[in-house]
């Protein structure tokens, strides 16, 4: 496996890879949903890229980008034992030479709604980070989970509104028995507050049982397992108005545990 952490070092690398090449954007602090995005990239592509990049642009300033976990040794071993080709773990200089970008990707009302209207900027950092990476590696194919659901249908629509030349493949997410989606940020949590962020996957689950009985029941089933979330939403797969009677459509929950912020979302069958 080849580490490269320059530009330079990026290009020789990229230019020695034969065949499709399928890429996993990270912030590291890699656990098995991160596993599942390479594994799902191995089967697709014939190697494997992976960047690790705490990208601060996404960040608000009442964030978390000083304490997210920064495990990079451990993060690398990972990628080894996992058949990646090449990881690219790029520092703030070599990501972002002239300083903060001025120009940034716009993502459009898509960014506004859910973690958009909760984490102002914060689309406008991930599609940035997301297209300069993709410019870097010049993938054929690009893995992202689903459990940042929103961000999966943004990066697809910034692929097609931009005419990029790369596939996007959306990876389900990965979840621990008992229902808690595997995130970056549970280790933030406490014992109690584990068990208390147990509610957001018992919502989504309340939430698709109700499915047939009509969109209002299923938000007040996932409302009555979490009454105070920070969003609640139906909508459809592509995040615009859930349809109006039957059909496909996804449920999106975020909620605060303690100051840890999570996320979660899964289908729903109206
Ligand atoms: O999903 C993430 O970890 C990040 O948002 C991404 C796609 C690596 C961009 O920084």
């Amino acid at each position: 496996m080849i580490v490269a952490t320059t530009r330079g070092e990026l290009d020789s690398a990229r230019d020695k890879l034969e065949g499709a090449v399928g890429v996993v954007l990270t912030m590291g602090a890699l656990h098995d949903g991160h596993i599942a995005l390479i594994r799902a990239a191995r089967e697709r592509s014939a190697q494997v890229l992976v960047t690790i990049f705490v990208n601060p642009l996404q960040f608000g300033p009442n964030e978390d980008f000083d304490r997210y976990p920064r495990t990079l040794d451990r993060d690398l071993a990972i990628c080894a034992a996992n058949g990646v080709d090449v990881v690219f773990a790029p520092d703030r200089a070599q990501m972002y030479p002239d300083g903060e970008p001025a120009v940034r990707v716009d993502p459009g009302p898509l960014g506004e709604i859910l973690e958009g209207a909760s984490r102002p900027g914060f689309f406008h950092g991930v599609l940035t980070v997301v297209l300069k990476l993709f410019h870097l590696t010049r993938p054929r194919l690009a893995f992202f989970g689903e459990k940042d659901y929103q961000q999966l249908a943004l990066v697809r629509r910034m692929v097609r509104d931009t005419d990029l030349p790369v596939e996007i493949v959306g990876v389900p997410t990965v979840r621990e028995p008992d229902g808690l989606a595997l995130s970056s940020r549970n280790r933030y949590l406490s014992p109690a507050e584990r068990q208390a962020a147990l509610a957001l996957s018992r919502a989504l689950r309340a939430g698709a049982a109700a499915g047939r009985d009509g969109a209002s029941a299923v938000l007040a089933a996932a409302r009555a397992a979490l009454p105070d979330p920070d969003y609640l939403a139906l909508t459809a797969p592509d995040l615009g108005p859930p349809p109006p009677r039957h059909g496909s459509a996804r449920l999106l929950v975020a909620a605060r545990i303690g100051t840890t912020r999570l996320i979660d979302n899964a289908p729903v069958e109206l």
